[in-house]
């Protein structure tokens, strides 16, 4: 992605900048937003394909022609689109020490993750397979991110050739990992409302993570077309497409993806070739609201997206899900004490639940009842506790539920 993007991520203050830009403007942007922001801070990059796209020139000259249909004339230059120096950028996003560096697309290579947990760095690794969650943990993985099919914007597979063909949606796929792996497991694809975050707790992840649900924030900044689009669209409006960069990716079926998807358009190239000519139709129709040529991302559960500041959003959801939880909580930690408990200090004592009586040890600090420091207490030593491989510490804004 050219441009970069706050993005609150599920029930804590962790931010990730996401860009597909060099080391240069990597580092001015760790620097700037250590100096807005005490938060912690999560930095995201794509795997790089390994070998270069294979160059089809006629293939480029019909897409040239068909892209001119929807926006101005592409010129033949803009197929050479360039990868940034992959080994740059992930130095340089180590430098900036962000408490997570995750990755989409693949695994980093064991000398980057080395020099990521020497500065104490967690990683987590997107996975759509199981098998993809398997090779993550062996790769050093602290966490692993299951991102289902259901899922708005690029899909992670770890093969370009694979995205389109192990087509695995959340419910199948969030437990399966869970049971797959020793690493906490973060849900995503099709999670916005309460009812959703809690069945994917009740699956086994310790954290969701939303994408599409806070793309109508005011903080996400989207234009007006694309917000009003997702909040009007169901599951079926939107579709799993190469027709943007050339990976994957789940966006509104706008007019050009439905005629780029039709049987007789031409075959999208591979990324970034296809990125780069896609480049002049989606800057035109980013700078003159039309959804119809727009790179509209959407997960499948955008009509349940709400406009809504993202801390009063994430706040409210989280509330709604503790009520759902709360009958449960006990019965859960019993049924899966490997599971973990934060619980907060604006909870009554009286309330909390027993960790002693249900076979728990206290094992991360505890900052007693009069701190202003949210108590934060795990269940089990080697617990998969999200927060806690995040942070080692409790945290201010630290919100989470017994599970
Ligand atoms: C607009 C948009 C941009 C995204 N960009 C990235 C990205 O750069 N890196 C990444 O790992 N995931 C990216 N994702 C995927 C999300 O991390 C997450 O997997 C997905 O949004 C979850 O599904 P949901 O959109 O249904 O909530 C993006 C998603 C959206 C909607």
């Amino acid at each position: 992605m050219s441009q970069v993007e706050w993005v609150p991520v599920a029930s804590w203050e962790c931010h990730q900048l996401r860009f597909g830009i060099g080391a240069t403007r990597t580092r001015g942007l760790g620097a700037s937003f250590r100096e807005r922001s005490a938060g912690p801070l999560q930095l995201n990059t794509w795997i790089p394909e390994p070998a270069p796209p294979q160059r089809d020139p006629e293939n480029e000259q019909r897409l040239r022609d068909f892209l001119g249909h929807f926006g101005p004339e592409v010129p033949a230059w803009a197929a050479d689109a360039k990868l940034v120096d992959f080994e740059a950028q992930v130095t340089a996003m180590i430098d900036a020490k962000p408490e997570v560096i995750s990755s989409i697309m693949g695994v980093y290579p064991p000398h980057l993750v080395k020099r990521m947990k020497e500065q104490k760095i967690r990683w987590f690794a997107v996975a759509t397979t199981v098998a993809e969650a398997v090779a993550a943990e062996a790769a050093g993985a602290d966490a692993i991110v299951a991102q289902g099919v259901e899922a708005g914007g690029h899909r992670g597979a770890f093969r370009a050739e694979d995205a389109k063909v192990d087509l695995v949606g959340l419910v199948a796929l969030l437990p399966q990992i869970v049971d797959a792996v020793q690493i906490p497991v973060i849900a995503t694809g099709g999670l916005c409302d309460a009812r959703q975050t809690a069945a994917a707790l009740l699956l086994g992840a310790s954290a969701v993570q939303i994408g599409t649900g806070l793309l109508r924030c005011p903080e996400a900044g989207i234009s007006t077309a694309w917000a009003d689009a997702l909040a009007r669209s169901r599951p079926e409006d939107t579709v799993a497409t190469r027709a943007f960069s050339g990976r994957l990716g789940r966006a509104l079926k706008n007019a050009y993806v439905r005629a780029a998807e039709a049987p007789d358009a031409p075959a999208p190239a591979p990324y970034p070739v296809q990125r780069g000519l896609t480049t002049p139709m989606r800057t035109e129709a980013a700078k003159t609201h039309q959804l119809d040529h727009m790179m509209a991302w959407a997960g499948q559960s955008c009509g349940l997206s709400k406009a809504q500041p993202a801390e009063e959003l994430v706040a409210t959801l989280w509330t709604q899900v503790e009520e759902m939880l709360e009958p449960r909580a006990q019965i859960l930690v019993q049924e899966f004490p490997e599971n973990f408990g934060i619980f907060r200090t604006d909870v009554a004592p009286a309330k909390r639940p027993r960790f002693d009586e249900l076979g728990g040890s206290l094992d991360s600090e505890d900052c007693g009842e009069d701190s202003n420091v949210p108590t934060a207490a795990v269940a089990r030593s080697g617990t998969r506790n999200v927060f806690e491989a995040l942070l080692h510490r409790p945290r201010g804004f630290c919100e989470a539920w017994i599970l």
